[in-house]
């Protein structure tokens, strides 16, 4: 092998061929990162998808007028009301009220109103 002129390119080979192994460990690093993120990335899904709408969050539009808890400040207590009443008031509104027409969508309305069905 002594002064073989082809030694220098069986190093450059070997070099070449570790690298490209150590390039495809880090790209199977990469795809886990990847999967992990997009596990994680699903609570941030739940959370702008209006498919599954969360009551508890859309009240925090509300409290500005109801109160933090929800009983009342501006705006009269919310606790105790019939579910279909709270529905119809966030789509029809109360006329000469804050309470607009179309607040909310019926779908957002219903989550909004079993939220408050569950506070005490
Ligand atoms: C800008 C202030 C304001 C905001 C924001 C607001 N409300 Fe109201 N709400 C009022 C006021 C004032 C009344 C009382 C209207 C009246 O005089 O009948 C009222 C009335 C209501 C009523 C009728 C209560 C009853 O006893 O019949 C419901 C139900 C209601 N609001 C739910 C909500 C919900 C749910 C939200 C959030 C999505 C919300 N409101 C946001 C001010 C507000």
């Amino acid at each position: 092998m002594k002064n073989n002129p082809v030694v220098p390119y069986i190093l450059i080979l070997a070099f070449g061929i570790g690298l490209i192994f150590f390039m495809s460990l880090q790209g199977a690093d990469n795809k886990k990162e990847i999967a992990a993120e997009h596990e994680g990335g699903g609570e941030t899904t739940t959370e702008t998808t209006d498919a599954e709408a969360d009551g508890s969050a859309l009240v925090q539009s509300c409290i500005g007028c109801h109160g933090g808890d929800l009983t009342g400040s501006m705006g009269p207590n919310l606790h105790g009301l019939d579910e279909a009443h709270i529905v119809e008031v966030l789509t029809k509104g109360i006329e000469g009220t804050p309470m607009q027409p179309n607040m909310k969508t019926e779908e957002e309305a219903k989550a909004i109103a079993e939220y408050i069905s569950t506070l005490e």
